[in-house]
């Protein structure tokens, strides 16, 4: 009786797979999209490494900030994380099951260089990097490598307030230097950094982020000014992608073949109501968000709208600076997660301490009482996968000839709602499924797009939000020791997806990121 109870009771799970992956696998299809495009899952270096403190690595200011600030929700840190240093190959594994052709992961500055340029290179970094490439490689996974994802090495944050001293130019140039010497024979696609439009106002505008500066009425910090530093911030870090860039291009693009780009946050800003005041607010938006940092890197300035309202708050390029950016970046990452209403705040009263602020823009999910999209646990992050066409297209028109990859997209839960709605995340599978659908009719429509990935691998350490926002394809149990890695139903979607295979595919794969690999 026991025994046929628990028959029916599988039965009624796999039915509900099976019924979730049906109208996926009618959806899309991966042969609607050239073979050669890259699809793949991303994660970055303090998010899921932990060995925070091993094999010669230095603390990164993370590592400080997770330690001595009371801004993480669940006061956890990095230390650990996924235990990926130790457990990478089973991750690599599972990123083969999964049928992935790239891997997008970023490389932990404080790892290779403790100290900076005026240290030494830290052979165990390079040695721990060079494991995971060539484990990659012989899966048939190409590395999609980012130089930045948020960490540095604390000494430097120290030494240059982060971003906001110039010396930290020099510091870029070098690290960049060192990995494209270590790695640059066998990486294909380099990011120099992720998202500097995002945490450079994080750190400096809302203080959110290390080394937590801001101003009135953005927020209470010890020190900043939210109206100039992130942009002075900015400045260096165009100047050091600019430098990274044409040291590429000089000395390694013809002998080792790989491309170099910068990945920005976008979101699609839709006018609040069809009046010219909204229409020009997502315009500005936009040109705050995007443009503030691909404008000078593909055009050699500042776009006008920013120039107009922030005036001396923002830089300008001397002639020498405008000679390094003429080095072109060869392709441009989009992190697209979300589209938002955009409101003119020049004729009407708004709350302007907010990210969109400075731009004179409220942004608002809400239109006459309805949503844009569905919600997500992350404030602000809604389902809109229609948002994918026009965005890119956006970018494609104003940045002629280069390519684009979605290097990020993906939902969020939180931890708390109970394992069974964690691993059945049919939210996540739709969520996915939606905009991938609407990626491939804007490559029938001419979008120029080579890749897409899924943020991310697994579930990590998400930040200011500790470990109670979960984005992962796999669950990750963060109170085992080996912190064990679970398929969730989008897993074995975009598996199925991915390669024509059944739903219960993945079945194994938990068992596989469960090994440790030091
Ligand atoms: C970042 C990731 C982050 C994700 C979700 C992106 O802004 O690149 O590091 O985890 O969004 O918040």
């Amino acid at each position: 009786m026991a025994a046929a109870r628990g028959i029916a009771a599988v039965a009624a799970a796999l039915m509900v797979v099976v019924a979730a992956l049906a109208p996926a696998a009618r959806g899309v299809d991966r042969s609607e999209f050239p073979p050669e495009f890259l699809f793949g899952a991303a994660t970055s270096a303090y998010q899921i490494e932990g060995a925070y403190l091993e094999d010669g690595k230095s603390l990164c200011n993370w590592d400080v900030f997770t330690h001595t600030h009371v801004g993480i929700k669940d006061g956890r840190n990095g230390d650990v994380a996924d235990d990926h240093y130790h457990r990478y190959m089973g991750d690599v594994e599972i990123l083969q099951s999964l049928g992935v052709n790239a891997y997008r992961f970023s490389i932990s500055w404080a790892r290779i260089l403790p100290r900076g340029r005026l240290g030494g290179v830290n052979p165990d970094g390079i040695a721990f990097y060079n494991r995971l490439i060539d484990a990659l490689l012989q899966k048939g996974i190409q590395p999609f490598v980012t130089l930045h994802h948020f960490d540095m090495p604390h000494e430097l944050e120290v030494r240059h307030v982060g971003w906001l001293g110039a010396g930290i130019r020099e510091e870029f140039e070098h690290y960049a230097d060192v990995c494209f010497r270590a790695f640059g024979d066998r990486v294909r696609f380099w990011t120099t950094f992720n998202e500097p439009n995002l945490f450079t106002k994080f750190q400096y505008m809302l203080g959110a982020y290390p080394p937590s500066h801001c101003s009135a009425p953005f927020g209470t910090c010890n020190s900043g000014d939210s109206q100039r530093e992130p942009y002075a911030a900015a400045h260096n870090i165009i100047m050091s992608h600019a430098a990274a860039v044409r040291n590429y291009k000089e000395n390694y693009q013809a002998k080792q073949g790989g491309s170099i780009g910068i990945v920005i946050a976008m979101k699609w800003y839709e006018p609040l109501t069809n009046t010219t005041e909204d229409i020009l607010a997502a315009r500005r938006a936009q040109s705050f968000e995007l443009e503030w940092f691909l404008d000078p890197i593909f055009f050699g300035d500042y776009p006008s709208h920013m120039r107009e309202i922030l005036r001396s708050n923002l830089p300008t390029f001397t002639s020498e600076e405008k000679k390094l950016l003429q080095y072109k970046s060869d392709f441009i990452g989009l992190n697209l997660y979300t589209a938002i209403y955009a409101k003119d705040c020049i004729h009407s009263p708004c709350d302007l301490s907010t990210y969109e602020g400075n731009a004179l823009v409220f942004a608002t999910g809400e239109r006459d009482g309805v949503m844009i999209g569905g919600d997500t646990a992350l404030g602000g992050f809604y389902v809109v996968p229609q948002a994918v066409e026009p965005a890119i297209m956006y970018v494609n028109q104003r940045y002629k000839d280069t390519p684009v990859y979605v290097s990020e997209n993906g939902y969020s839960q939180w931890s708390d709602v109970g394992r069974e709605e964690l691993i059945n995340d049919v939210e996540r599978l739709n969520y996915l499924q939606g905009y991938v659908t609407h990626l491939s009719r804007a490559i029938r429509n001419g979008a120029d797009v080579r890749g897409y990935f899924v943020w991310t691998l697994m579930d990590n350490f998400e930040w200011t939000f500790g470990y109670t926002v979960r984005f992962g394809l796999y669950h990750v149990d963060f109170d085992t020791p080996e912190r064990t890695r679970t398929p969730r139903m989008s897993a074995r979607w975009y598996r199925s997806f991915l390669t024509g295979s059944s739903a219960g595919a993945l079945t194994d794969e938990a068992q596989q990121g469960r090994r440790a690999d030091s």
